[in-house]
């Protein structure tokens, strides 16, 4: 299925994305990848393996969150995309884009959810002292880091861990969980019933 993935910055996991739509069976084709900054890093790793890129850059947009949304989805449209991975997308969403794509559309967290939503969860991790981390695929609903989850990796917390080192622990299994969660979604595998996603196996 075709999918988009939605970036702001280096994307790590959208690469880790395109490594894995790479293999034959894998039930995703990564047809676009999309920044609403002009600058990020991902744009120029995507452009190197050959998948098409699209800037839609919101300040473009003034303060109009849905204008600026109504441009991603014509270009997601355009691109005939049925499926949407956000990879450290920074824009926060309106309940159109929400709407539009629900059931359709994913995103990968630095936490455990529903712990420590929103940002700078690693330093918040530590301030808390929980002993396990990790990170979250959901589907995306209209709160923010909110949604059924489809796949959590944890790791465990370490006495003398920094933020950055606690970032770089959780980035790995970030790249090892997004792969897994987007050929669910792709092969049909992960279905929503209320606030659950089943997926008919443990290959988490
Ligand atoms: C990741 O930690 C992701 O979970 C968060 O933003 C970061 C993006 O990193 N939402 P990258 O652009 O995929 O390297």
């Amino acid at each position: 299925r075709k999918t988009a993935i939605l970036i702001s910055g280096r994307g790590s996991n959208m690469g880790a994305l395109i490594s894995a739509a790479m293999s034959p069976d894998y039930p995703a084709e990564i047809a676009l990848v999309l920044s609403n900054r002009p600058d990020a890093k991902g744009l120029e790793r995507a452009a190197e393996f050959g998948i098409p890129t699209a800037v839609v850059d919101h300040t473009d947009f003034s303060e109009d969150r849905e204008a600026f949304e109504r441009q991603v989805d014509a270009v997601l449209k355009d691109h005939k995309i049925e499926i949407v991975a956000l990879a450290g997308f920074m824009r926060i969403l309106t309940p159109f884009l929400v709407n539009a794509w629900a059931n359709r559309m994913i995103n990968i967290h630095p936490a455990l959810l529903p712990s420590f939503k929103g940002l700078a969860t690693h330093e918040r991790a530590l301030e808390e002292g929980v002993k396990l981390h990790g990170a979250t695929v959901h589907f995306v609903s209209a709160e923010m880091d909110d949604g059924p989850i489809i796949i959590q990796g944890a790791v465990p917390v370490l006495d003398r861990d920094t933020p950055d080192a606690l970032a770089a622990r959780v980035l790995e299994v970030e790249h090892k969980i997004y792969p897994k969660a987007l050929a669910l979604v792709a092969g049909g595998k992960a279905k929503v019933t209320g606030a659950r996603v089943t997926s008919g196996g443990d290959d988490a």
